[in-house]
Parts: C-alpha cells; sequence; structure tokens
C-alpha cells in the first residue's frame, strides 16, 4: 500500500459524501445473526488496555512520572490516579490467563516511555527492570498464542520531556521518539509485529493543547476548559499534530531501513473517529459535516494518505497550521501499514460558518462546524448503540481514502463502574458493533481486526474510576483488586469459540 495513489478533488469528495448521505442504509445489524466463521480466518479478534491505565506500580522499579501522572495529581480525572490501576505490572501473568480463558487472539497494549527509558532526559540508557518486565509480558502472551498489538505512546509522554522542551509542542521530541521507538523495535520487535506510533493524536492535540483538560493540559483563554495557564489554543493544536506526523513517518521509516527485513512487522498510527451526519438536508450542514470530517479526521490521515493537510483546514487555520515541506510531505505521505481506528459513538452536524469571523480563533471555530454530541458523550452514561455509523465510517475510509488496512483498536460500552457483572448493554453494544464490521467487511472494507475496549476496568482519562469499559470487573475497593468476568467477557469468549449468538444476552447464561 506504500505506493497507493489517489487523486480525487475536493469537489469529488463532497459528492461522493452527499451521495452517501443520500443513500444510507441504516440496516438492522443489531438483529443480525453471525458467527465467527463469518470472518476471515485471519481476522483478529482482541481486547487493549494501555500502560497508564492498568500498569500501577507507577513509582517502582525506576519508572518517572510521565505527563498523565502530572494530570492526574492536578485533580483532572476526580482526584483519582493510576498509581496502582489495575496493578497489571504485578498481576500480568493471571492477566494473560483470563485472555486465554477468554480465547482473544491478540493483546492490545502500551509501552510507559519513561518505565522503559526513565532518565531525566527521556532519552539515556535502558531501565533494565522496564526491559524486563515488557519482555515477561510479551513472552507470557506469546508462549500463550497471544499476539501482542504495541502503542508506543498513549498519553503518556515523559515529564522531563514537557519540563525539558514543552514536549510535543518542540521539534525537539521527533529525534527523541524516534530513539525510543528504536529501543523498542530492537528489544522486542522480534516477537512483536504490530506497532502503533501515537493513541489518537486528535483528541491528544484537542484535549491537551486546545481545551486544556487531557495531558499535558495546555491551553489559553477564552478557548480553556480548565484554568490552565501554559499554551496557546490558536496554533499549539495544528503545531503539536504536525510534529506528532513526523514523528510518525520518522518512526516508520526508522522501522523500513532497519528492521522490516527481519521482523516483518507492521506500523500504523490511530485515529479518534466520530461519525458524522448532518442535522438537517440543508446544503450547507451537508457540507460542514464534510468540513468536520476533515477537521477531525482527514487532519491525520489525508497527510497519510495525500501527503497533506485537507483543504478546508488549510484553508480556514491558515498560518496557523504548519506547512510540509516537500520532503516532508513525500515523508508522511504513504507512511503506514495500516490505519487504527478508534470510535465508540456519532454525532449531528450544523453550519457554523460564521465563527471564520471571529478574530481569535481556535480549531472549533476554524471548523465552522457546530457539533451535537448526544446527551450521553460526557457524562458516565452508557453509549446508545448505533452500530451503522462505524459501518458508514470503514465505508468512508474504503471511498475517499483508498481503503487502507484498519484495525479496530478500539470500540466499547461504557457503563457505570460499580454496575453489576449482567452488563447486557456492553453485549448488545457489541453485537451490534462485531456485526457492522462484518458488514463493512462483506461490503469491501479492509478491515483487519477488532479489539474490544477494555479487557477489563482500567483508569480513564476523564472518568478515573467512575466509570468502565472492562469485560472483567476489577475489584478497586479489594486489596487484591480481584477481576471477575462479565456478561460480556462470557458473550465474547462464547462469540469466538464460533458458537452463533444474537443479541440475546441470555444465550450466554
Ligand atoms: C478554576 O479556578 C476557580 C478558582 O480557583 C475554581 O473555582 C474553578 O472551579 C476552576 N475551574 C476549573 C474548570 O477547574
Ligand atoms: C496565541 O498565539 C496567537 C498567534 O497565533 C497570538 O495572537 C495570541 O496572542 C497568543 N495568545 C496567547 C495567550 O499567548
Ligand atoms: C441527528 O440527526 C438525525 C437526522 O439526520 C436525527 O434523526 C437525530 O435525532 C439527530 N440526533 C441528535 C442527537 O440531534
Ligand atoms: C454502587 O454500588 C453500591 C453497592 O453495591 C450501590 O449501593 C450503589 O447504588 C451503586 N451506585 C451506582 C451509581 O450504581
Ligand atoms: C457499501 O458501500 C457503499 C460505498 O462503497 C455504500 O454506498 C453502500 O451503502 C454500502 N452498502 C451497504 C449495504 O452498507
Amino acid at each position: 500500500m506504500m505506493e497507493r495513489e489517489t487523486s480525487f478533488t475536493l469537489g469529488f469528495l463532497i459528492l461522493i459524501i452527499l451521495n452517501l448521505a443520500a443513500t444510507r442504509v441504516v440496516s438492522t445489524v443489531t438483529d443480525y445473526q453471525y458467527t465467527r466463521s463469518d470472518f476471515p480466518v485471519d481476522f483478529v479478534f482482541g481486547s487493549g488496555t494501555s500502560a497508564y491505565q492498568v500498569e500501577g506500580a507507577a513509582n517502582e522499579d525506576g519508572r518517572t512520572p510521565s505527563i498523565w501522572d502530572t494530570f492526574a495529581y492536578a485533580g483532572y480525572a476526580h482526584g483519582e490516579n493510576g498509581d496502582v490501576a489495575c496493578d497489571q505490572y504485578h498481576k500480568y501473568k493471571e492477566d494473560v490467563r483470563l485472555m486465554v480463558e477468554t480465547g482473544i487472539d491478540a493483546y492490545r497494549f502500551s509501552i510507559s516511555w519513561s518505565r522503559l527509558l526513565p532518565s531525566t532526559n527521556g532519552r539515556g540508557p535502558v531501565n533494565p527492570k522496564g526491559l524486563q518486565y515488557y519482555n515477561n509480558l510479551i513472552n507470557q502472551l506469546i508462549i500463550n498464542g497471544i499476539q501482542a498489538h504495541v502503542t508506543l505512546h498513549n498519553f503518556d509522554l515523559p515529564q522531563a520531556l514537557e519540563d525539558e522542551y514543552e514536549g510535543w509542542v518542540s521539534r525537539d521530541i521527533i529525534g527523541d521518539f524516534t530513539y525510543y521507538a528504536d529501543v523498542c523495535f530492537r528489544e522486542f520487535g522480534d516477537r512483536v509485529l504490530y506497532w502503533t506510533t501515537v493513541n489518537e493524536p486528535n483528541v491528544f492535540a484537542l484535549g491537551g493543547y486546545d481545551k486544556g483538560n487531557a495531558p499535558p493540559n495546555r491551553c489559553s483563554p477564552p478557548f480553556c476548559a480548565t484554568n490552565s495557564t501554559r499554551g496557546n489554543s490558536t496554533f499549539e493544536p495544528y503545531l503539536v499534530l504536525h510534529h506528532i506526523l513526523l514523528a510518525h513517518s520518522s518512526v516508520v521509516r526508522l522501522y523500513k531501513t532497519n528492521y522490516m527485513d527481519q521482523q516483518g512487522g507492521f506500523v500504523g498510527i490511530s485515529v479518534y473517529t466520530l461519525a458524522y451526519t448532518p442535522q438537517t438536508n440543508l446544503e450547507q450542514d451537508k457540507v460542514a459535516t464534510q468540513r468536520a470530517r476533515d477537521f477531525f479526521i482527514g487532519w491525520i490521515v489525508e497527510p497519510l494518505i495525500h501527503g497533506d493537510y485537507p483543504i478546508s483546514m488549510k484553508r480556514n487555520a491558515g498560518a496557523r497550521i504548519p506547512t510540509f515541506t516537500s520532503i516532508e510531505s513525500k515523508q508522511v505521505k504513504g507512511s503506514y501499514d495500516f490505519i487504527g481506528i478508534i470510535h465508540y459513538t456519532n454525532v449531528n452536524v450544523t453550519d457554523n460558518s460564521g465563527a471564520l469571523n471571529i478574530k481569535l480563533r481556535d480549531y472549533t471555530q476554524d471548523m465552522a462546524a457546530n457539533i451535537i454530541y448526544r446527551e450521553d458523550m460526557f457524562s458516565n452514561d452508557e453509549y446508545s448503540v448505533t452500530p451503522w455509523g462505524l459501518q458508514e465510517e470503514l465505508d468512508i475510509f474504503k471511498l475517499l481514502y483508498g481503503n487502507p488496512p484498519i484495525f479496530i483498536l478500539e470500540n466499547g460500552q461504557r457503563t457505570a463502574s460499580n454496575s453489576s457483572l449482567e452488563d447486557v448493554s456492553r453485549v448488545k453494544y457489541l453485537h451490534g458493533y462485531i456485526g457492522a464490521v462484518l458488514h463493512a467487511l462483506r461490503n469491501g472494507s479492509n478491515v483487519k481486526g477488532y479489539f474490544a475496549w477494555s479487557f477489563m476496568d482500567v483508569f480513564e482519562l476523564l472518568d478515573g474510576y467512575r466509570s468502565s469499559y472492562g469485560l472483567y470487573y476489577v475489584d478497586h475497593n479489594d486489596p487484591e483488586l480481584k477481576r471477575y468476568p462479565k456478561l460480556s467477557a462470557k458473550w465474547y469468549k462464547r462469540f469466538l469459540m464460533g458458537i452463533e449468538l444474537d443479541n440475546d444476552p441470555s444465550i450466554t447464561a
């Protein structure tokens, strides 16, 4: 796919989108009967977590803080933190046993940069204890026949680099991130074949640098959702995402040059996606819907596919969105073996072109669209089950972005964290969305795998331990942090065994 060429014009893109909107099949995937054998034999089913969210042992064996530790300690996650989390650092053997029990093909986890390279400049020598931990985890997975899908950066840049040069705001990050990736490929690449460089850079850039409500909580008034006093919302999100793309492509180049022949693995990046629907049939809402998609998804994907940002972004953000030199553009274009999709829910869009008249603008004004979230988006409520949104996103990746190989790296249902083990709504959600993936696959999508978020109840970015997505409940009041399978774990297990299930949870009983 490295030599893929696409030559859509903007007009053509818009035409396709309008066409899609008009012909959407709101299908009945939730009622759809299917079994695992309806998927290709090499289709990967897994589940995921990330380092700071499960490992715990935050101050053990030489690990130093990341920007997420700092964020949690500043109180942004209801005063909770990942110091202990699920203690996977000590319980990885038990957890891999649960993965075997569940029957997953693959485990998606992330490496903590500041556990592996804890020295104050984020480079320096490898921490033998950190190295040992990841070797142990990876070996435990491999001997049990479970593939390791590894993310290198999941909101957890070493705090030392934030302090030294403001982390992703600085171009210095490119060399340091490449150095860190090199250590990971060298040490683990004989057993790890799937690498995601940066987890959902769009959410990281907006939460961390526009609204200030995600690590490293930078923003500037009047755009802040927090009291942060560092940063500049008008241009930092664009700059940070630019550096992420350059660092990503640098890491892909490193892999192709030094590791690909021997290790034969795959390197990608992940994108948080919302399924966008025009609120009305008005022309300007349809155009705004495509603009919103450009700003959120095209921001990452178009540089990878075409070597440049979407036209609508360059027009509206002007000089505040960086320009790729022609060399950089060539380096970024095609720098992926797969694209990871993170998807939970759908939104509606209306036009807000008036925002372009505001002089001091951030991303939201530049997008010139109102995103109408459902009430369930920013609460602890369950998501509504609207799997056609994922199906449509996969169709759009096929049509607009040249049908790249895709892994669904996160998808799952949120419930209150002390909810009962009878998580019927999670079963319905997983059933619906896995069905949507099957529909998209049958309709020509190049989707290769699906990872339910999350394997167990983890420390969530904004909710701390108040909400949960896990297949396994973790009793955080129990000093042993005992894990219990929810109905969804049993449902997933039976699905993975090849048993035909519909969304009637009694079938799993
Ligand atoms: C900002 O600070 C004020 C005063 O300290 C406080 O009342 C308010 O809750 C803070 N706002 C946020 C979003 O943290
Ligand atoms: C942020 O940067 C813009 C230039 O893009 C500048 O006009 C503005 O004053 C800066 N804001 C702050 C708070 O520094
Ligand atoms: C979104 O728009 C659709 C029509 O396109 C409408 O049926 C639905 O109720 C809207 N949802 C919200 C949350 O406004
Ligand atoms: C949480 O669990 C406790 C004890 O089981 C129960 O009393 C409480 O109502 C639950 N709260 C929520 C929000 O589910
Ligand atoms: C299949 O994908 C096409 C776009 O390639 C789309 O127009 C169509 O609605 C999809 N069909 C179904 C049944 O989802």
